[in-house]
């Protein structure tokens, strides 16, 4: 009998989306006085300036880029911006997972824009930045959320480019520093490193995405959840509280909560801290089991949120049960154990374990999970 690990995890939550709130988060600690109001009435509207603002204070934003909370997640922010700029210019798509690459469909089956070059690469890998050309607009996702790969710096983004930049940052900021001179859009959701509920999502724009907005009209219709102009020109209230159609007041006071838990531990840096040193754990695990890698090849690249990992079998036991098999398996153990929930890696990646490691979760846990990682690796590979 392989012995279990004593000690079981405080909190068994390691999904990458929705992730786990933060650790003193409760219901009782929302400002729900909002709920049941208008969005437009005073209070509930100083409510979603303040996340606004909170968001704008953590994340260092500078004080000439706008932000707006949009409809439909993420995915609803990247497509509302892809909708509204796309098509003036040649475009450069960059994508190495899931998502990225799923960026580079609608471009190319849905706005069926065709000046489109795609840099793409394998999950583990990233493509080649520097074969990026920066006249023109570039379309990027900051941390592959489904291979664990980030982009380690944006040093590859050409101050003085022509094209404007979209970044896909749901999985990397509160945990990731950006530079934002390199980014023009940039959008994420509520539900990832900070923990926030779904389905509303944020754009950033900077003073040229601005610029493009008001001096382009895309050929192609718009519905009216992407429609953020207002006789030609952007609309400024959609950044003062403003909001398309109705967000919901229970998941602003909580992401409102969530940011303040943010600025209470110690704003961005000790975000990306906790980040980093949960990936540390991980990587000082990995480099003591040689049974178990990253899946990203480049240290470098190696993602401090949705850490990718990959089991190897001898040959022996390759002949018996197959990589996602055995990846299941260890994912059902954690499971039943009430170790870890959520850890199969994304239904297009390799097989695997992902492990959130963003900065709601708390190291202890992290650790305490690799150990029963190991015990679940040597329990399943035993049964064969
Ligand atoms: C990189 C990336 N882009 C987009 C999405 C979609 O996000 P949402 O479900 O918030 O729309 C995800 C979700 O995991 C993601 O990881």
């Amino acid at each position: 009998m392989i012995q279990k690990p004593n000690k079981k995890t405080n909190r068994p939550l390691f999904s990458s989306g929705p992730c786990a709130k933060h650790p003193n988060w409760s219901i009782t600690n929302l400002d729900i006085s909002v709920l049941g109001r208008s969005h437009r009435a005073k209070k509930p509207k100083e409510l979603i300036d303040l996340s606004i603002n909170l968001t704008s204070e953590i994340l260092e934003i500078p004080s000439d880029y706008k932000i707006a909370i949009v409809p439909a997640s993420d995915t609803g922010a990247f497509e509302l911006a892809m909708w509204n700029v796309l098509g003036p210019i040649g475009i450069d798509v960059l994508a190495w997972e899931s998502f990225g690459k799923g960026w580079v469909t609608d471009i190319i089956n849905q706005l069926k824009l065709s000046d489109i070059n795609k840099i793409e690469a394998d999950y583990g890998l990233l493509p080649d930045l520097s074969s990026v050309n920066s006249d023109r607009d570039i379309v990027f996702t900051l941390n592959g959320t489904t291979s664990g790969v980030k982009v380690p710096n944006l040093e590859w983004i050409s101050d003085q480019r022509k094209g404007l930049t979209l970044c896909d940052a749901t999985s990397g900021l509160f945990a990731q520093r950006v530079d934002w001179k390199k980014l023009d859009i940039t959008t994420f959701s509520w539900q990832k490193v900070l923990g926030g509920e779904a389905q509303h999502g944020i754009i950033i724009l900077s003073p040229r995405a601005i610029e493009r907005l008001n001096s382009y009209n895309p050929p192609w219709p718009l519905p009216k959840i992407f429609r953020i102009k207002k006789g030609g020109l952007v609309d400024d209230a959609i950044f003062a509280g403003s909001t398309i159609n109705t967000p919901s007041l229970l998941c602003v006071a909580d992401y409102v909560d969530a940011l303040k838990w943010a600025k209470e531990v110690g704003g961005l840096t000790k975000l990306i801290g906790i980040a980093d040193n949960n990936l540390k754990i991980i990587r000082d695990w990995v480099d003591k089991n040689e049974w178990v890698s990253f899946l990203a090849k480049d240290r470098n690249t190696v993602s401090n949120t949705s850490v990718c990992l990959q089991f190897s079998l001898e040959d022996e036991v390759a002949k018996y049960i197959d990589t996602v098999h055995f990846s299941k398996s260890i994912q059902k153990k954690l499971e039943e154990e009430n170790i870890g929930y959520d850890l199969g890696s994304y239904r297009d990646a390799p097989p695997g374990l992902r492990i959130w490691a963003g900065a709601t979760i708390d190291p202890d846990d992290i650790r305490i999970l690799l150990s029963w990682v190991e015990w679940a690796y040597l329990t399943v590979l035993k049964e064969q």
